[in-house]
Order: C-alpha cells, then structure tokens, then sequence
C-alpha cells in the first residue's frame, strides 16, 4: 500500500505539480513554496497526511549510529533547500534521516536582493546557482531549530555556515572570527547534530580563499583553541580529477583532532559541464555554478578517492546528482555514510526521498548487507 501510495504521488508531482511549478522562475517559486509551506506544516493533521501519502516506511536496515544519535535513514537534504531552518517541520515526513540547513553567517547578508540567484535547466537536470552568496544568520537558524523541536519534528539538522568576508574591504581574519562567533552560538544549543564549513562560497571579491590549502590552515588552525561540543565538517569542493582534492586532505588530515568528515562534493563551475542544447544558459553577469545530474559522476569519485586516501577515517556524506537509489547506493558504496540530495528532489518530488529509502532497502538485502553501515565503502573491499 505505501509502494503504490507514494508511486501516484511521485507520478502526480511529475505529470502535473512540476508542470506547474516550471512555468514561474526558480527565485519565485521558491520565495512562494517557503511562504505556503510555513504556513501548512504547522498543523498535524497536514504532516500526517503527508507522511501517509509519500508512502513514508522505516526500514530497520537503514538505520545508523551518526555522533551518537540514531539517524533513521541515511538519505536527507542538502545545504541550501532550508536556508533558514523555516521547513523542518515539512522535511521530518519526507522518511529523511538528517537535513542540513543553511548556509548561514553570523550576520546575514544579503547581496545580490531582488537579483535572480537561481536558473533552471530543465533538461540538464539541473539548477544554475550564482556564484554570489545570501545568507540568514545563524541566531534565526537556531532560534527556528528551537521552535521546530518535538513531537513528530524529529529529523536532525546539520548546519551549514558559509564561510567568507562580508565587508568589501576583506580580510582572512575576519572571516575565521565569524566562523568563531558562529560555533559559539551553536555550541550553546544541544539539538545540533553537526556543523558543516562551506569553504567554497565565494567572497565579495569572487574568489574563494579557503578552498585554497593555506586559506583552510589558516581557518582550522583559528578554530583550534575554541571549543566546540559539535562535530566539523567540510564541504569540499568539487574538483575537475579527484586527486585534485590531495592538497586540501593533506591539511584536513593534520587537523584530524578537530575535523570527522567531509561533505562531497559543491556544486561545479557552469563552464565545466555539459549542458543540454535544449536549455537556455543563464545571463552573464557572474559566475553560475551547477548542481545536479552533471554533477553525480565527479562527486562518487571523490568520494571513492577520500575514502580510499583516508582509510575511511573521514565520515563522508555524499551529495551531488542524486536522482535514485542506485545514484546513493553507488555514493554508500564508494564510501558516504550518509546522502544527501536537492535538485533530485526538485525535479522527483516530496515523494522521492521515501522511494529511494525502499530501493536502498531492497539493494542492501540482495547483497547481503545487515546494515547500512555493512555497505559504506563496500566497493574498497571487493576491489
Ligand atoms: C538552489 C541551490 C542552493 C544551494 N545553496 C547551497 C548553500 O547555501 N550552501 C551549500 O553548501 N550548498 C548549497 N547548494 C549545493 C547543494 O547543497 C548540493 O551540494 C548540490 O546542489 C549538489 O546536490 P544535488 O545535485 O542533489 O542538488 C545549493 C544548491 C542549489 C541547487
């Protein structure tokens, strides 16, 4: 009954609600969809329904130990779907293990408003993202972590803070202080069950200082002194050859007292990939960076290389491309522990992430595996 429940909502959100949901822009239908939902999740009676009509199921298998907490899948959703932490209610019935909100900064900015930030393209399947950061501060962010908690809202967040210069003038300096004051909040609040360092967003000078080897030891060694009750992740860029991402272990390893694990991989830059003729490329006033399906091959061999490089002694949560279960069971394989998705979801629907759940299911039982954890980096070892 849940199989051919949440088979009608995904066909009904691909035959209709997405023919629908594409004829306004991306900016708008997002800026609508957060004033909708808001609004409808609050009641219960709408979160049960919803639960029930994605065919939402636990699967015993699926489950694992994450920092000490019992995460219920290990799909969820990716930086940059909750900004603000606003929809945890609405993304806890997807059947989603963890969700990462934001990316956040100390003190929000806002450069580019009313500027189109996002560019869909259809047949690529994929959203165009600019290169130019906005962002909500991190107290908002906890404070909606604070109201969202309890009852049926379980599903645990990550936080994401982006790290870069806010002033014109900027300086390493004080970007490290930002990530400092942020983790300070954050380490006043008990509900959080990671911080992840988006070190790719660029500053307001368009570059991207942290991706660099000696802008990272320069961010680690700031934080070094502080404490921080919460494990540290970095979300790692998405480079053209996987071994492209051995300088930055190099540093992420001699911090390795301070940093569990990465994210891979960031969206890539729009003239790296290849995009369907059919689609309209977005406007040339900055640098557009690229999610999706052109992004799922070169994120799993990064995966494949850190963990094979690190002896799977960095967690990796892997994101980029995922569509399906055989897109995140090849990512578990290659060595993420957990997976998270985004545009999967805006072109699969609220529906997908509880059918990827049931194939991942059904993957781990056809080979063999007890459990989930059983499968992470599995690939390394039949190789
Ligand atoms: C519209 C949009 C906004 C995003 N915003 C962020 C962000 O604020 N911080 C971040 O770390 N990643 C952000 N991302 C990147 C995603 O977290 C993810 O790494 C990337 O989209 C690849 O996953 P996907 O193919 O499942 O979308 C954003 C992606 C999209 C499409």
């Amino acid at each position: 009954m849940a199989y051919i429940l949440n088979f009608f909502s995904r066909l009904g959100y691909v035959a209709l609600i997405r023919q629908v949901v594409f004829l306004f822009t991306p900016d708008a239908i997002h800026n609508y969809m957060v004033l909708v939902m808001r609004r409808v999740q609050q009641y219960t009676l709408y979160r049960r329904m919803s639960r029930v009509l994605y065919g939402v199921r636990q699967y015993p298998v699926l489950q694992q130990t994450f920092h000490g907490q019992l995460i219920i899948s290990p799909i969820g959703v990716a930086a940059g779907f909750d900004k603000s932490l606003e929809l945890r209610p609405l993304i806890s019935t997807l059947g989603v293990g963890f969700m990462t909100a934001g990316s956040l900064t100390y003190a929000a900015i806002d450069f580019a408003k009313g500027e189109k930030m996002y560019h869909r393209l259809r047949y690529t399947r994929s959203v165009a993202v600019r290169a130019q950061l906005r962002a909500e501060s991190v107290e908002v962010a906890l404070n909606n972590l604070k109201k969202s908690t309890g009852e049926d809202v379980e599903v645990p967040a990550i936080i994401s803070l982006a790290v870069s210069g806010v002033t014109v003038d900027w300086r390493l300096r004080e970007a490290v202080d930002a990530t400092k004051a942020s983790l300070e909040l954050i380490a006043k609040t008990t509900d959080v069950l990671a911080v992840e360092l988006h070190i790719g967003c660029v500053n307001k000078q368009g570059e991207q200082p942290f991706c660099a080897p000696e802008g990272l030891e320069e961010l680690l060694g700031g934080l070094k002194n502080i404490a921080i009750n919460v494990p540290l992740y970095i979300k790692l860029p998405s480079v053209e050859e996987p071994g492209d991402i051995a300088p930055i272990l190099t540093v992420l390893m001699r911090h390795n007292d301070r940093v569990s694990g990465v994210t891979v991989a960031n969206l890539r830059p729009l003239e790296s990939v290849m995009v369907d003729p059919r689609d309209d490329r977005p406007p040339r006033v900055d640098a557009w960076r690229i999610s999706g399906a052109p992004t799922r091959a070169t994120s799993t061999e990064i995966i494949r290389y850190v963990y094979k490089k690190t002896n799977g002694s960095l967690t990796i949560i892997g994101v980029g491309g995922v569509a399906s279960a055989q897109d995140a069971y090849e990512k578990i394989r290659a060595g993420a522990s957990l997976v998270g998705m985004f545009t999967g979801i805006i072109f699969g629907g609220p529906a997908l992430p509880a059918h990827v759940n049931r194939g991942l299911a059904l993957r781990l039982k056809k080979d063999g595996f007890q459990s989930i954890s059983e499968a992470v980096g599995a690939d390394h070892r039949t190789s």
